[in-house]
Order: structure tokens, then C-alpha cells, then sequence
């Protein structure tokens, strides 16, 4: 049942605002500043270190996560991609929690990986949309994210309920460890009550998003440009944008640009920002103009005051509300969704069932 939507991609993308706050409700339970997990807890202030695994947009969650725990809890993070980590057989110290992220819970080589870290890591830990699944099964600690059954490939509402959820966890092993505030876990806890509101701010931009995808319809190459935690999501917008679109896509940190990328640009490069007006703003800001000096089109996506400073020379704004540092890629998700689902829907492509791919991977 699509509600009324013309794919389920589209459908899932609007349910954000719903699914996100119940995955915030269940683990920042009502009146309380402190994230609670469900079953067996977990004592962060015994662990060193954390090794994240995981297979596409789920990959992608853990790289946004790894800046998290870092900043807020200070712990040294190691993230990977499935396939690799499985046959690299990497050493797993003493006091390492593994985790693993994965919507469906069988995606074969996240299991595999699960698998290897058996009886090497102190804690197995899974980030899970079925709870019933392989993964969860054999973890330690299967973490839910409340995302409700989802359909469309292309994962939207996994993918922003995965870091809600990896989001709060940051915030435990910080409170485990003490190295955040009470102020700062309560504004924290307070900024994630407000991003269901503002991911309905998010999906009201639906029309600038649809002219600006009906642009990127016509190209063939388009670069996701975005710094610290605007640089996972740079990749995972390219990745939705290929997968359903079959425009090639590619995600960079703006500071790579002139390492090599800066190559590419010209007329008919389309570049999407993703910038809220946030610390690393102005270096980002840089990158865009060394794009245009070059005459490539920028469709940059960012708030009022990062608008109102950079848009001179812009193809085309998307306006995201203000929204506390921490949450910026979940919110920022939403665009970078709505901009491959129109530009899929203007090539008319297969939205829900793109070519050769499977909604869940569970042979090599
Ligand atoms: O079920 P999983 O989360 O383990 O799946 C991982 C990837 O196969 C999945 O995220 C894939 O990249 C999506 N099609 C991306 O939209």
C-alpha cells in the first residue's frame, strides 16, 4: 500500500518525520536527558575502541557515526566495508565493541563479518531494522531502529532511523564516559526532540527539490561536494542518485576537490553542496566558488544564513531550517532523497526496482 504516494521510495521518504521520532522516543524515553537501551546495557567506560561494518547506505551510516563517537565520546573508530573487512581478517583488540548496521539483517558478508568477530571482540553489537533477522540474532545486543517495513531499494527512512538511533548511542558511550557536559546531553536530547519538526520543514521543500532534479535530469555526471559530517552524506547522495537515476554520481570531501575532481568540472558538471552554516562552512564555501570560477553548477543546499552568504553565482538553493550541528546529516538526508527520487521520476526510470539491483543482498 503506497498511501497514496506513486512509489514506495516516496512514501518512505515522507514517513521520516514519524519513524525518526519513534526511534528518538524509544531511547530517550520522556522527562529523561539520558539515552536508554533496550535489554542488556552496555558500559562504554570498559571499552577503548568501537569497529563498525556494514554494506552501502548502512556504510555510510557508520562513517557519519564515526564522527560522533569520536567528537562527543572521544572513542577511536574504525569503519568498514564488509566485504574488505571479512577477508582482510583484521586484529580485533581486547576492549573493542563491534558493530554492525544493517537494514535487513541478512546482507551475507555484514553477517560474515559479524561472524569473524565472534570470540574476538568483547561485544558484538547490531543496529537492525528486523529483529528478527541472521544479524540480530547472533549479536550480543540487537538494537532496533523502528523504521517499519521498508520497500523501495533505494533505503530512506533506514538510513536516517540508523543514525537517530547510532546518533544516541554516541550520546550513552559520551555519558558512560564522561565526556560530555549535562548541558551538553541535555541539548543534545533536546535538539533530537525538535528533528522530527524539522524534517517536516525538510519534505516541505519538495517543489525547489523537483525543479532543481529536473536540472540534474539532463546531466550525465553529477558531484556531491560535503566537509566533516556533510561528507558521509555527500556519499550517500551520490549512491542514491546513481542507483535510481542511473546518472553517475560521485561523493568527495570538499577538500579533496583539488586533488584531483577539480579535473572534471566544467559547463555541464552539476556539484550539490551540502553546507549548513556550521564551523566548517566558510572552507566549504571556498571549494564551491573554486566550482564556479570553472563555470560548474552549483545547486547548493544549506540554511538561511549560509544562503544569504554564499548564494551569489549559485544554479539553484535548497533552504533547510537551522538545526543544531550534531543533527545536520539527518536532516540533510531528506534533500539529497527527494533530488534522486524526482530525477529518477523525470528519466522515468524503475523508482522502486532499479535495474540489477536487490533490496537485500544475501549471497556475495
Ligand atoms: O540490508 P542492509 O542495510 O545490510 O543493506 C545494505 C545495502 O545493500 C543497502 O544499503 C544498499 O546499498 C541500498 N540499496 C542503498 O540504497
Amino acid at each position: 500500500d503506497k498511501a497514496g504516494h506513486k512509489h514506495f521510495m516516496s512514501k518512505e521518504i515522507a514517513e521520516q518525520p514519524v519513524v525518526v521520532a519513534e526511534a528518538i522516543r524509544s531511547y530517550l524515553p520522556t522527562g529523561s536527558d539520558r539515552v536508554n537501551l533496550p535489554g542488556e546495557n552496555l558500559d562504554f567506560s570498559k571499552l577503548d575502541r568501537l569497529t563498525m561494518v556494514a554494506c552501502g547506505t548502512a556504510f555510510y551510516a557508520c562513517l557519519t557515526a564515526k564522527y560522533w563517537f569520536e567528537q562527543l565520546a572521544k572513542m577511536p573508530v574504525e569503519v568498514d566495508i564488509a566485504s574488505e573487512f571479512r577477508y582482510r581478517e583484521p586484529p580485533i583488540p581486547g576492549r573493542t565493541l563491534a558493530l554492525f548496521v544493517s537494514q535487513s539483517g541478512e546482507t551475507a558478508d555484514t553477517l560474515a563479518a559479524l561472524r569473524y568477530c565472534e570470540g574476538k571482540a568483547d561485544k558484538i553489537v547490531s543496529v537492525i531494522n528486523v529483529p528478527e533477522s541472521s544479524i540480530a540474532r547472533e549479536s550480543d545486543l540487537a538494537l532496533p531502529i523502528h523504521a517499519g517495513v521498508e520497500i523501495g531499494v533505494a533505503s530512506t527512512k533506514a538510513f536516517t532511523c540508523q543514525l537517530a538511533v547510532l546518533l544516541m548511542l554516541a550520546l550513552k558511550a559520551a555519558a558512560d564516559r564522561g565526556t560530555m557536559t549535562d548541558e551538553e546531553l541535555s541539548d543534545h536530547a533536546a535538539a533530537l526532540r525538535g528533528l522530527p519538526t524539522a524534517l517536516n520543514t525538510a519534505l516541505d521543500q519538495n517543489r525547489p527539490i523537483r525543479k532543481a532534479a529536473q536540472r540534474l535530469s539532463e546531466a550525465r555526471d553529477v558531484l556531491f561536494l560535503g566537509r566533516g559530517l556533510m561528507y558521509p552524506l555527500a556519499l550517500e547522495g551520490a549512491l542514491k542518485l546513481k542507483e535510481i537515476s542511473y546518472i553517475h554520481a560521485e561523493g568527495y570531501a570538499s577538500g579533496e576537490l583539488k586533488h584531483g575532481p577539480i579535473a572534471l568540472i566544467d559547463k555541464n558538471m552539476p556539484v550539490v553542496v551540502m553546507a549548513p552554516r556550521d564551523a566548517l562552512f566558510d572552507k566549504t564555501v571556498s571549494n564551491m566558488q573554486e566550482v564556479m570560477a570553472r563555470k560548474g553548477k552549483v545547486i547548493l543546499v544549506s540554511d538561511d544564513d549560509g544562503i544569504a552568504e554564499a548564494e551569489d553565482g549559485v544554479w539553484a538553493t535548497i533552504r533547510m531550517p537551522h538545526i543544531h550541528s550534531s543533527l545536520s546529516p539527518i536532516l540533510y538526508a531528506v534533500p539529497a532523497q527527494l533530488l534522486a527520487y524526482h530525477t529518477a521520476v523525470a528519466k522515468g526510470t524503475d523508482v522502486d526496482q532499479p535495474r540489477n539491483l536487490a533490496k537485500s543482498v544475501t549471497v556475495e
